[in-house]
């Protein structure tokens, strides 16, 4: 089966680009239709059913746009509203969830960090996930502060430093050799990650295992896009363009827009 229409993916700001990325990167000849809800960013800090509201809101943007499948390219919002989207919208979701599998899976010490929003972490999404994995030990961190940071640019700067110093030093005491990034806009952090954590310590974001799945689920539902002719990228914020512009390197013009 063919289909033209795009790829919808939302998130609360632009964290959701590191999904972005590695699903252009797999699948280039799509159309894609990025929403950065910025003006509601963090998500994280919202109750469940603010969550559900404005993840509502930006599906129907999306819908309205002719998506055939929406990524909800934010972990905050997969764990807290996609069993509500999907029951009441047709067209299928591809969530984020924190990829705690692999890291349980290949844990030598039974111990896997986990950083990622209060939302996420009190979810009953998430907790179901971790109670398969009796025999390991998760040491959970909220990342207060850190999308907001990222939110505004300020993904280099001393305070974002010492904000992932302390979280991550309880995670190197407690002898982790995981450390699973629960929130689509900490692989943006990576390089700030690394510079803390021993080199043993395996860092684990969900990009390329989203990408993926949307490729299985676009091949056995909506279909995947002609492509013979150059595929398109567009990309629309409530707030200022010009942070998901600089995150996206300049590459692609974004539609400030109000929703
Ligand atoms: C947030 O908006 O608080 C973070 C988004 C995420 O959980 O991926």
């Amino acid at each position: 089966m063919e289909n033209n229409q795009p790829i919808g993916l939302f998130d609360s700001g632009i964290g959701g680009t590191s999904i972005w990325k590695a699903i252009h990167k797999l699948l280039p000849h799509e159309d894609t239709l990025y929403l950065a809800d910025s003006k509601n960013a963090p998500y994280g800090i919202k109750s469940k059913a603010e969550i559900i509201a404005l993840s509502r809101k930006n599906t129907e943007f999306l819908l309205d746009h002719q998506c055939k499948i929406i990524v909800v390219a934010c972990n905050t919002a997969t764990t807290n509203a996609i069993q509500e989207l999907r029951a009441r919208y047709s067209v299928p979701f591809i969530g984020i969830e924190p990829a705690i599998k692999p890291a349980a899976l290949h844990s030598q010490t039974h111990k896997i960090g986990i950083l990622a929003t209060q939302g996420t972490l009190n979810s009953a999404l998430f907790h179901q996930s971790m109670q398969q994995y009796q025999n390991v030990v998760f040491v959970e961190q909220i990342g207060h502060g850190l999308v907001e940071l990222i939110e505004n640019g300020q993904i280099d700067s001393p305070t974002m430093e010492s904000l992932l110093h302390q979280y991550l030093r309880p995670m190197i005491a407690a002898n982790i050799d995981y450390l699973v990034l629960g929130c689509s806009h900490y692989p943006y952090l990576i390089p700030q990650i690394q510079k803390i954590l021993p080199p043993h310590i395996t860092i684990i974001d969900s990009g390329e295992a989203v990408a993926r799945q949307t490729q299985r689920v676009l091949e056995q539902t909506v279909g995947l896009r002609n492509p013979i002719t150059p595929s398109s990228q567009r990309f629309f914020t409530n707030t200022d363009p010009q942070v998901l512009e600089a995150i996206l390197d300049h590459k692609y013009l974004v539609i400030p827009t109000d929703f």
